[in-house]
């Protein structure tokens, strides 16, 4: 085999087949689960997502029911992960910090035995718990047991605030957890794919996405996204804004993608989630300004980088929407690993239905022929 060629980001290998999500960078499509992103996000609750990425197909009314019931059933964590997790926000640790402790002691309240498909469960059921927990403590406010009579999305609402979540918020929520649920090989759903090729468990394949999840090139932006909105706002010049950052050699955030040559398709579903949200339920003048500065930014883009196609990616309305409806900036990336947590799951029982051990090569670069020298010598 040719070991000249090193493709060190990987993006020229197909490591897997996969029936769970397909990106056409050039049109700015995603499928996911055979569905339009469009399609899927407006009308799927989360739980549906969840088992079309299991089972390739949508439960029948009896099957989600069974499966809203599993949920509920597991979204309680232990003591002892509770007692982590006020460790963690006692100590000042991360959210993202906080929920890999949270996932990597998931087992901890497993009571029915361990299959990869229990594994999956008990995963997507705890993280809302676990990140919710974390910020309760964080905030100096004792956590809330899970409220079985309401669903996944809505539960994780209340967790957080302690407030019964407005159908709009629980609609938001849905609609960005539906989502951002998978998108192909990304870094953190290759290393779960990685870990459980291994024959270990889902949860440990979990707690290693998450730990990829938390870089900031993967999971980080829309925190920033937020406070670059927050403070032009105060400043009240966006193009100001966008030639100075551009000028300063710095990055645009919520702009510009890998993959994606046109508009992101998940900021286009976004941005229209967050516009019904804000009609309904929110501070529509913040949408606006996003939305004008947003149109700002594009055009300032086009104008410097007439060589480049730097439109808006999911990161931006992310933000936007996520501030809408109530979930703390803080929260932003493990939200997205709440989401998340459906495709890397999904994307470990698939792994597992024709599994080979992911063990790629690397090009020796190093010496050769060295001879030892004893410690007292060098
Ligand atoms: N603002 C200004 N310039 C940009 C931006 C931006 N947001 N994005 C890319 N560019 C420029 C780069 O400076 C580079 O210019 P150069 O050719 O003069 O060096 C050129 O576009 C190509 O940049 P690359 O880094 O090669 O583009 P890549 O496709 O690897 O970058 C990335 C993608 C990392 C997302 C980039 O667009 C970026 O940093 N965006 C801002 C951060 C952000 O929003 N991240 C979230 C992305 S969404 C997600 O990953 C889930």
């Amino acid at each position: 085999m040719d070991d000249t060629y090193v493709d060190k980001g990987l993006e020229n290998v197909v490591a897997a087949e996969t029936r769970l999500s397909s990106i056409d960078g050039e049109a700015g499509e995603l499928v996911i689960g055979g569905f339009p992103l469009a399609e899927l996000a407006a009308n799927a609750t989360f739980e549906e997502t969840v088992f079309l990425l299991w089972n390739d197909r949508l439960p029948t009314a009896d099957e989600l029911d069974d499966l809203r019931d599993d949920l509920r059933e597991h979204r309680a964590i232990s003591d002892e992960t509770r007692n982590l997790l006020r460790e963690a926000a006692d100590r000042g640790q991360s959210a993202m910090d906080a929920l890999r402790m949270g996932a990597a002691s998931a087992t901890l309240a497993r009571t029915d035995g361990e299959s990869p498909e229990r594994d999956a469960l008990v995963a997507v059921a705890q993280l809302p718990t676990a990140a919710a927990t974390y910020w309760r403590y964080r905030t100096g406010e004792e956590p809330l047991d899970p409220r079985s009579d309401l669903g996944h999305a809505a539960n994780y609402l209340y967790m957080l605030t302690g407030e019964e979540p407005s159908d709009a918020a629980t609609r938001g929520l849905e609609t960005y957890l539906n989502t951002v649920v998978d998108h192909g090989l990304n870094a953190s759903t290759f290393a779960a794919r990685a870990i459980v090729s291994t024959e270990s468990d889902v949860v440990s394949a979990v707690t290693g996405a998450v730990g990829s999840l938390k870089g900031p090139l993967h999971g980080g932006a829309p925190g920033p996204v937020l406070d670059m909105l927050f403070d032009v706002r105060d400043t009240g010049d966006p193009e100001g804004y966008v030639e100075e950052t551009l000028d300063a050699g710095e990055r645009l955030m919520g702009f510009g993608h890998r993959v994606y040559r046109v508009r992101d398709p998940r900021a286009e579903v976004l941005s229209a989630a967050a516009e019904r949200f804000y009609a309904d339920d929110g501070d529509e003048a913040f949408f606006e300004f996003a939305r004008e500065f947003e149109e700002t930014a594009v055009d300032v883009l086009a104008e410097r980088r007439p060589d480049l196609t730097l439109q808006t990616n999911v990161e931006f309305y992310t933000a936007v929407l996520l501030n809408g409806i109530g979930v703390p900036r803080d929260l932003f990336t493990p939200t997205f690993g709440v989401a998340r947590v459906g495709g890397w799951t999904a994307h470990c029982l698939e792994q597992l239905e024709d599994n080979r051990i992911v063990r790629p090569r690397a090009r020796y670069v190093g010496e050769t022929g060295r001879t030892w020298t004893p410690v007292e010598n060098r």
